[in-house]
């Protein structure tokens, strides 16, 4: 009678196992048959009316059952699962044939694209690159580069006081001060930085700009070899056919002075709009440092000379990439910045 009663049970559950369609089937077969208030759990309940000696066999019964039940509703999970699984990665391959997405990338700025040019020249002529702060004491920013308090070169490099002794720089020669206030001789270095003045901002100036400084300090230097410099470095930046022409000129730092041209690589020094029909183009100032410049940094000037230049970053890249405003600089417009 039990045994007839299980039986049924177990068909009946088994074959609505076998057609369940989805897992939530098979959890209404799993509520319904072995659940709590299920049709098995039914039957123990009613085994107190059972003789005693009948109950372990039909406990055992009713086990078997329920683990039949089990068994099948396991494997039918198990076959649901995989099929759902397989039709899942169906669904999210991914197809490679199909564009990417594009990631706008990154584009160096043109005055970088600029330093990083005049770095590898003189790295390759065995120059060392340093550094110094863009706020700095007036002492290197002016005392030590032998321009005075009163010296009315200081006017021409006017600039932000933080008080007192301290100056957002106006030129990046002071670093050459504190280069040589190292100690470490021969030197040969280049500074690349930030400068400020208090200019109006035009086509060609602004209250912040870039320079490159650089400074030989060595024995036996003479105008020779700055000259020698200048002009491999002008050749290497705007072309193996550039002239460099020495204009003197008057710096406090270095003695002689001069301020260097170079032969206009648009024309090759015929004459035409972008180097006003000179045929020429200034790009930096230089001399011999000036005794005084090197007594005041610590070396003897009767054992060592040096020569020094300085150069303006934009007006580099504005000559090279033919821009005519320097304003284009700072806009940050990509669509500009990218053309280089
Ligand atoms: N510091 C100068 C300026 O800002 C540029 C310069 C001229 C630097 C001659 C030098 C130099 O080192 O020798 O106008």
């Amino acid at each position: 009678m039990m045994q007839d009663k299980l039986q049924a049970i177990q068909a009946e559950a088994i074959s609505l196992i076998r057609a369940a369609e989805k897992p939530e089937r098979l959890h209404d077969v799993r509520v319904k048959y072995l659940g709590k208030k299920g049709e098995l759990t039914g039957l123990l309940k009613g085994m107190k009316d059972i003789s005693p000696a009948e109950r372990p066999k039909v406990g055992q019964m009713v086990n078997d059952t329920r683990e039949a039940i089990e068994a099948v509703l396991e494997e039918v999970k198990a076959g649901m699962d995989k099929k759902i699984l397989e039709a899942k990665l169906q669904e999210e391959v991914i197809d490679v044939t199909l564009p990417a997405q594009k990631k706008g990338l990154g584009h160096r700025h043109p005055n970088t694209i600029a330093r990083e040019e005049v770095e590898r020249i003189f790295i390759g002529m065995g120059y060392e690159v340093m550094e110094g702060p863009e706020i700095e004491y007036d002492l290197y920013c002016f005392e030590k580069l032998n321009i005075p308090a009163d010296h009315p070169a200081k006017d021409e490099q006017d600039t932000f006081y933080i008080n007192k002794e301290i100056v957002l720089r106006t030129h990046t020669s002071p670093v050459q001060a504190r280069a040589m206030e190292k100690g470490k001789l021969p030197l040969r270095m280049i500074a690349p930085g930030r400068v400020f003045r208090s200019d109006e901002v035009d086509a060609t100036h602004s209250p912040s700009f870039h320079q490159i400084e650089g400074l030989v300090v060595d024995k036996n230097l003479s105008f020779a070899d700055l000259k020698g410099t200048l002009a491999v470095f002008a050749k290497e930046l705007f072309g193996a056919e550039t002239k460099t022409k020495f204009r003197p000129h008057h710096f406090q730092f270095t003695e002689p002075s001069a301020e260097v041209d170079v032969s206009c690589f648009k024309c090759g020094g015929s004459g035409c709009r972008f180097c006003k029909g000179t045929g020429w183009i200034e790009i930096l100032g230089c001399g011999m440092v000036h005794p005084n410049v090197l007594e005041m940094c610590g070396i003897d000037s009767e054992v060592y000379s040096g020569f020094a230049f300085g150069m303006g970053l934009e007006r580099i890249a504005l000559l090279k990439y033919e821009i005519d405003d320097m304003r284009l600089l700072y806009e940050n417009d990509v669509r500009f910045l990218q053309q280089f």
